[in-house]
């Protein structure tokens, strides 16, 4: 049961395909954290159907911030803001939320807190009750973005460089198709990767030249599905342990030499990992290594606040809203939304 003179913020989170409300208080203490996954349902078209979301979306809302109230002991009025992500993400999918959110805000007179989703990603790094010091880099790579940006204070980002094709999330969920894996391919071909050897097939890093921290993954991608296209046709057997190993290490290679490099040159001594990737074991085990190495502080969000709930929007929103921001009744989904 939550204290009344405490900061109480509900966040609703349904940019995708989670269907997710979570109550934090004073920014660090989750008192409610409820994700219902829609992966059962859309793991038989091999990835996500918009429109089956938003109904999904729907269906599950209302019974969620219901259930998450009831978990916490708490009614509305006991509530300071209600925060809502309202991109980026599925149009029809964010929609449910942003307007769920407005409605319930005007209804029980609530301010209400628009949150980027990506910035949500970022903020899982702060539900970890710890400060992070700034200046500090954060690398973002989730199912729809990859980039590296730097951060001087709470809210302030500065992209020093962004994915250029596919998202990393994307390149794992679509190689893992292709060799078979299922969906959400990511989490399935790090398991499977544990067991191949990492250098045994030869494929291709993306470096981009010199200065550069862009990224790129469809060379990888192309790499692994010509690979298995020629096994196919000569009829030979694919270690497919191996080839997730060796694809996994390329994209993972790329990311830490980047973040490292980037940490480096801009002097910034604190390196956060942020989305669904930052739960790669690889990733974690290199970028553990390379910042020991490099004596840079790492962090990163427990495997569960990676991917899409609503702790991390909360989160997010607690900052915004301290800073005294309040979204008005016009607030919108904008389905390409990029952080300011
Ligand atoms: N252990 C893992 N290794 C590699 N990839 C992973 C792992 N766990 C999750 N992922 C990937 O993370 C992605 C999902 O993460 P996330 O929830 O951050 O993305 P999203 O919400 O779909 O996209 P975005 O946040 O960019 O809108 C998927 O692409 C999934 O395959
Ligand atoms: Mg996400």
């Amino acid at each position: 049961m939550a204290n009344k003179s405490k900061e109480i913020i509900m966040a609703i989170e349904t940019s995708c395909d989670e269907t997710a409300v979570a109550i934090l208080a004073d920014g660090k203490e989750l008192l409610v954290n409820l994700v219902s996954s829609q992966i059962k349902i859309h793991q038989q078209f091999g990835g996500v159907v918009p429109e089956i979301a938003s109904r999904q979306h729907l269906e599950q809302v209302n019974r969620l911030i219901d259930l998450a109230l009831k978990e916490a002991g708490l009614t509305f009025a006991q509530l300071t803001a209600l925060a809502v992500t309202y991109g980026p993400g599925l149009v029809g999918a964010l929609l449910v939320g942003v307007s769920t959110a407005k409605a319930l805000a005007y209804s029980v007179n609530l301010p209400l807190v628009g949150v980027n989703h990506v910035e949500g990603h970022i903020y899982a790094n702060w539900l970890a009750q710890e400060e992070r010091e700034f200046p500090l880099v954060c690398l973002i790579v989730s199912g729809g973005h990859t980039a590296l940006v730097e951060m001087r204070g709470h809210g302030e980002y500065r992209f020093l460089g962004e994915t250029q094709d596919d998202a990393a999330g994307e390149a794992f969920d679509k190689v893992a198709r292709a060799m078979g894996l299922g969906y959400p391919g990511g989490p399935l071909l790090d398991a499977l990767a544990r067991e191949g050897n990492g250098t045994a097939v030869q494929l291709p890093r993306a470096w981009l030249g010199g200065n550069n921290y862009n990224f790129s993954f469809s060379g990888v991608k192309t790499a692994v599905l010509n690979y298995l296209n020629k096994a196919a046709q000569k009829g030979e057997e694919v270690n497919k342990a191996d080839l997730a190993a060796s694809f996994q290490a390329s994209v993972v290679e790329v990311l830490v030499e980047k973040t490292v490099r980037a940490a480096q040159e801009k002097k910034l001594k604190t390196v956060l990992m942020a989305g669904g990737v930052s739960a790669n074991s690889l990733l974690r085990e290199q970028m553990q290594q390379r910042c020991q190495e490099e004596k840079l502080n790492l962090a990163y969000p427990p495997s569960e606040y990676c991917t899409d709930n609503a702790a991390m929007i909360a989160c997010a929103a607690h900052y915004r809203y301290l800073k005294g921001e309040r979204s008005g009744w016009d607030l919108n989904a904008v389905p390409q939304l990029r952080l300011r």
